[in-house]
């Protein structure tokens, strides 16, 4: 490996959990003496060197401690316990918004944030241009960014750390928020700095991306590192852990396949019955899931949920007892006639219930499901269902 550019030994950090929000002093007072937070380690032991020209994508369960790692290196959060040492410039594009001033427009935006990433005001001026170009936001450039939709946030997040030739990149996980002709020129971005021999450390729950541009897979469970090392098997890796493997899905025997389970998803229009990834606010969607249950089982119910922005719920519909067919799989329909006119981050979440006795066989969550603001710029709204991403959902 070349010299490493990133080095991070024996990095641990510790959060503490508070049980009980003081309300007044005195609480407090008592709080502190009955010492009622209690230590949570989000990164334990975690040794990695990443040579410089690497591309190393970072995979994990959510909680596992991705972002926390990426903002350790970056930096931000200092470890509790070990040490990390970054050489040459880094650009981090970490949550949405950070290190954007909600009161400043998109121009001083950039300005703050080259700067910040240690552009001086010249060089920001040569690349202003190409920057808002590739941000696609020309006519929201003077507009407060506290009034930007989430897609247009990344988008100039990712813009200006492009634009500023780090030699280090970090991104968490912003190509899911842009639509997909964003996601592609943030790909094609990548492969750029892949050829000049740029470092990079990306967060992604998009499995398939790690081997199509990883030279590196790292995957996390509970802060520690898992696996270091070959992509594929990273991925594989993450899905074994997230019960998403390929063995699961082809009703195969093993465990799994002893309870009834959910084993395809299709998103398609009901009208025309043709599958769709993409739809506006307003139109209607349909969604099909199909259930194998192992022979003789009683039926199932199935139940979808979908949250959105905020994790608010927006609607919960429970399918009618399924009766498996002689191969044990039944399918079962739901369809929304209407998709909501709002912006923001939806997810779904399917399970499928014993409706006698309410007990889950199987929950999964698609996270990667979102609503964006169109390319148009006229506030039409996109939905964009990933079905790919699988994971699996704590039961309730
Ligand atoms: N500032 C904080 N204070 C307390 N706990 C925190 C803090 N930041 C993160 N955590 C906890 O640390 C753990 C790791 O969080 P982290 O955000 O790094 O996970 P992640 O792997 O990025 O997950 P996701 O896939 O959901 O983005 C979680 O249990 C989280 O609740
Ligand atoms: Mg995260």
């Amino acid at each position: 490996m070349a010299s490493p550019t990133i080095v991070a030994a024996g990095v641990g950090k510790r959060f503490l959990l508070h049980h009980k929000r003081a309300t007044s002093l005195k609480e407090r007072l008592l709080l502190h003496r009955q010492s009622s937070s209690e230590a949570f380690w989000a990164l334990r032991d975690v040794d990695l060197q990443i040579g410089a020209g690497q591309t190393v994508g970072l995979i994990g369960p959510n909680g596992s401690g991705k972002s926390t790692l990426l903002k350790v290196l970056s930096g931000i959060l200092a470890p509790t316990t070990g040490t990390v040492s970054v050489r040459g410039r880094i650009a981090s594009l970490l949550e949405l918004g950070a290190g954007f001033n909600g009161e400043l427009t998109g121009r001083e935006n950039i300005y703050l944030n080259a700067a910040i990433l240690g552009l001086s005001r010249r060089e920001t001026e040569r690349y202003f241009d190409e920057i808002v170009a590739f941000a696609e936001l020309e006519p929201f450039i003077d507009n407060q960014v506290k009034h930007y939709s989430s897609g247009q946030y990344v988008r100039l997040g990712f813009a200006v750390a492009v634009h500023v030739s780090p030699d280090i990149l970090l991104v968490d996980e912003v190509l899911a928020v842009g639509d997909e002709s964003f996601q592609r020129k943030c790909l094609n971005k990548i492969g750029e700095f892949q050829q000049r021999g740029c470092t990079i450390l990306f967060v992604t729950h998009a499995l398939d991306l790690i081997p199509r541009i990883c030279s590196r897979g790292v995957v996390l469970d509970h802060g520690r590192v898992l696996h270091d090392g070959d992509p594929v098997e990273a991925a594989e890796r993450l899905r074994s852990l997230l019960g998403t493997g390929a063995d699961q899905s082809g009703g195969g025997a093993g465990p799994a396949a002893e309870r009834p389970r959910v084993t395809a998803v299709r998103l398609f229009d009901p009208a025309s019955g043709a599958e769709k990834g993409h739809f506006r606010g307003g139109e209607a969607m349909a969604v099909e899931f199909d259930v194998a249950s192992p022979a003789g089982s009683a039926p199932v119910a199935v139940r979808l949920a979908v949250t959105g922005p905020a994790d608010v719920p927006m609607w919960v519909m429970d399918s009618d007892p399924l009766h498996p067919g002689p191969d044990g799989l039944a399918t079962v329909r739901f369809t929304v006639k209407e998709l909501p006119q709002l912006k923001g981050i939806y997810a779904f979440a399917v399970a499928v219930r014993d409706p006698a006795s309410n007990v889950t066989y199987d929950a999964r969550r698609f996270s990667e499901a979102f609503l964006a603001v169109g390319d148009t710029g006229t506030g039409v709204l996109e939905v964009v269902w990933t079905t790919e991403q699988v994971e699996n959902q704590v039961e309730r």
